[in-house]
C-alpha cells in the first residue's frame, strides 16, 4: 500500500521538530528529522577536519554515511551523535554544508527510501517542495523572530548552554538568509502547503491542528 507522507517545512525555531515528533507518535508513523541528517554530515566534516570547500570529499562522506534514527537517538556510522549534532559549531556550519547540490541529492534519496517502507512525518526545508512534491499532507510553519529566538534560547538552556538572545537572533537571521537564498532547494512554502503561524500557539494546539487535518476531521 502507498505510504503516507506528512511534510512539515519552515525556518528553525518555529516548532516544527517538536510538533512533528509528537504528531508521529500519535499517528504511529515514523518521525524523520531531515535536518539531523544534514547536521550529521556537517559534524563528520568538522570532526574529520575536512575543508568545508572540499565538495568532493563531503559528498563522499555523505555517500558512505550510515544514518540511523533509533527512537530519540541518532546514530552516524554506528556512533551515537544525538548531542554532538546540536553543538554550536555544527549549527553554525550546517547551512553552508547543506547548500551543496550533490550532497542534497544523496540525502534526499535516503529520505525517500524511508517513505517507501514507512508512513512518515518528516520535517525540514524542502520536504513539501522537492523531496515529496506529491505528499498528501504539507504544512509550512512560520513564527515571529523574537519568539523563535526565545524558544531557541530555552532549547540551549535545556542542553546546559546559556547564550544571549541577541546572538541567537543574529544566527537565526543568518541561517534564514542562507536557507532561503541558496540556489539548491531554497526554503519556501509549497503552493499547496497549509501555513501554520505558531507565534501564539502552544505545542498541543499545533499537534492537534495537524492531527485533525491528517485524520480528515478539519
Ligand atoms: O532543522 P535544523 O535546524 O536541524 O536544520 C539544520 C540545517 O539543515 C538548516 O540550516 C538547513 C538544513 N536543512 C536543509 O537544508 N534541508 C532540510 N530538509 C533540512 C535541513
Amino acid at each position: 500500500m502507498e505510504k503516507v507522507v506528512v511534510a512539515i517545512d519552515g525556518p528553525s525555531g518555529t516548532g516544527k521538530s517538536t510538533t512533528a515528533k509528537l504528531l508521529a507518535e500519535k499517528l504511529d508513523y515514523m518521525y524523520i528529522d531531515s535536518g539531523a541528517m544534514y547536521r550529521a554530515v556537517t559534524y563528520d566534516v568538522l570532526s574529520k577536519k575536512i575543508n568545508p570547500a572540499d565538495t568532493r570529499k563531503i559528498v563522499e562522506l555523505a555517500r558512505n554515511a550510515r544514518i540511523e534514527f533509533r527512537g530519540d537517538e541518532f546514530f552516524l556510522n554506528g556512533k551515537n551523535v544525538t548531542k554532538e549534532i546540536r553543538s554550536i559549531e555544527v549549527t553554525n556550519k550546517v547551512s553552508s554544508v547543506s547548500a551543496i547540490k550533490e550532497l542534497r541529492k544523496i540525502l534526499v534519496d535516503k529520505q525517500r527510501e524511508y517513505a517507501k517502507k514507512f508512513n512518515v512525518v518528516m520535517d525540514g526545508r524542502d520536504i513539501g517542495t522537492v523531496v515529496f512534491p506529491e505528499a498528501k499532507f504539507k504544512f509550512f510553519f512560520t513564527c515571529d523572530l523574537n519568539t523563535r529566538a526565545a524558544r531557541r534560547r530555552q532549547d540551549f538552556i535545556d542542553h546546559g548552554m546559556k547564550i544571549p538572545v541577541e546572538k541567537i537572533m543574529l544566527e537565526l537571521k543568518k541561517r534564514d538568509e542562507i536557507d532561503t537564498k541558496r540556489k539548491e532547494s531554497p526554503l519556501r512554502k509549497a503552493k499547496d502547503a497549509i501555513e501554520v503561524d505558531t507565534t501564539n500557539m502552544i505545542i498541543e494546539e499545533q499537534v492537534n491542528l495537524l492531527l485533525r487535518r491528517v485524520q480528515g476531521l478539519d
